[in-house]
């Protein structure tokens, strides 16, 4: 009998600040039923020059860390596709803030905005061989396309960060995956750029065939029928994907589409827009929330990371979860955000660039209670919270 890990706690954090879709369409005199209902989106988050991937992601860990859970870490993997450093890993800044203990490994995962799920099996992987420790697990990403491109509505922010134990109060990792590799180059971003370069048709293509073969290749590992989940999480590069993908799933194996398994998952979705990493593990928190009625079920998880990387697999959600989850602050964090102007959009788009700037401080643009980067001095950033 193998020991039950998985998901003990998860909770996110997101800026205090979005753009809606509306003023998007103004600016450009697109349709905004084009973004409403041709992509499922309504507002997109967007980044303070004060966040980054360290901010967003050790905001989110505060939200689930006590003390007894930090001296239990003894593991921080921290998955992005949207990193602030070539070599040393986002994870460190993390572990720092949160006063962990030394004894303690650190690293960041990177492919596309899949890496969380490989971060979910190795942390499992861990907890099952040593299981009176944890693991911190979080996703963290600011998702950004060049201005005016077809990209641009699609963007957003988020970090979800987990706690990662043997038997986990939210959710068990259960059985195999299904996994499916392939070389595209649907969306990448190579090293000298700040913005990824996107095939949006083809990766929209890509990501119905990945996902197609990794629910297949589930299958043929000995997975549950398609039908015996309770709800489908996927990843949201934005919401029409994952209803498209999932009625092609239901075709190709013969059940009728329920949109009630589907939408919970899509909620935070539409107001946060994308967040690599984090937007599956962000649709898990959308559907927790949303339901009450998950206690014992199963829920099928499609992760997707551009290149490409997919995996299917199942989590069985913990009777009495709806007691560890943390529903009040992610629905105080979308009810206090703040709209902003297109100017104001603007302006946090263009992101400080420190190379030609060694010395760079960075005043509060918000008064939400999290990290900050304070300063960026002689091209070391500088942390604190405020
Ligand atoms: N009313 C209602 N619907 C409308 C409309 C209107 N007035 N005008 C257009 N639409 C519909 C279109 O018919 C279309 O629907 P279908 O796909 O069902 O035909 C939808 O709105 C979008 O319209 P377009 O296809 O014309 O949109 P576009 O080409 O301008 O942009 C996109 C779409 C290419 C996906 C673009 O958003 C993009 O490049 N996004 C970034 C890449 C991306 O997210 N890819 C997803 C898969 S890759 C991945 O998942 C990894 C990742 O996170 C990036």
């Amino acid at each position: 009998m193998t020991t039950p890990t998985g998901i003990d706690k998860i909770a996110f954090h997101i800026p205090a600040q979005y753009l809606n879709l509306a003023e998007l369409a103004r600016r450009d005199g697109t349709d905004p039923d084009k973004y409403h209902t041709g992509i499922g989106q309504t507002r997109f988050a967007v980044a303070a020059h004060d966040e980054d991937v360290v901010t967003l992601a050790a905001s989110a860990a505060a939200l689930i860390l006590d003390d007894a859970d930090k001296a239990a870490i003894d593991t921080v993997l921290l998955a992005t596709e949207s990193g602030i450093d070539q070599a040393k890993a986002a994870a460190i800044y993390v572990h720092q803030l949160l006063g962990l203990k030394p004894n303690c490994r650190a690293v960041e995962l990177k492919q596309a905005c899949y890496s969380a799920t490989a971060g979910l099996q190795l942390a499992c992987a861990h907890v099952a061989r040593y299981p009176e420790k944890k693991v911190l697990l979080i996703a963290s990403d600011i998702a950004r396309y060049d201005l005016q491109t077809p990209g641009e509505a699609t963007q957003g922010a988020a970090a979800v960060a987990m706690l990662i134990s043997a038997q986990p109060r939210i959710a068990v990792l259960e059985g195999d995956s299904g996994c499916h590799t392939a070389d595209v180059m649907d969306f990448w971003r190579p090293n000298h750029r700040s913005t990824p370069l996107v095939d949006g048709k083809l990766s929209t293509r890509t990501y119905i065939e990945a996902a197609s073969a990794a629910c297949a290749d589930y299958l043929a590992r000995g997975g549950l029928p398609f039908a015996a989940f309770a709800q489908y999480c996927y990843h949201l590069p934005f919401n029409k994907m994952a209803s498209k993908t999932h009625q092609r799933l239901c075709q190709q194996h013969g059940i009728a589409f329920d949109p009630a398994k589907l939408e919970p998952g899509l909620a935070y979705s539409r107001d946060i827009g994308n967040s690599y990493t984090a937007s599956l593990y962000l649709s898990l928190c959308s559907a927790l929330d949303a339901r009450d009625d998950l206690g014992g079920k199963a829920i099928a998880m499609m992760s997707y990371g551009s290149g490409c990387v997919a995996e299917y697999f199942a989590l069985r959600i913990q009777p009495g979860y709806r007691n560890h989850l943390h529903s009040a602050s992610h629905r105080a964090q979308l009810d206090n955000r703040r709209a902003l102007t297109l100017a104001e959009y603007q302006h946090l788009w263009q992101r400080p660039d420190s190379s030609g700037h060694p010395d760079i401080t960075f005043p509060a643009d918000d008064n939400a209670p999290r990290y900050r980067l304070l300063a960026i001095e002689k091209h070391e950033r500088r942390y604190g919270y405020a």
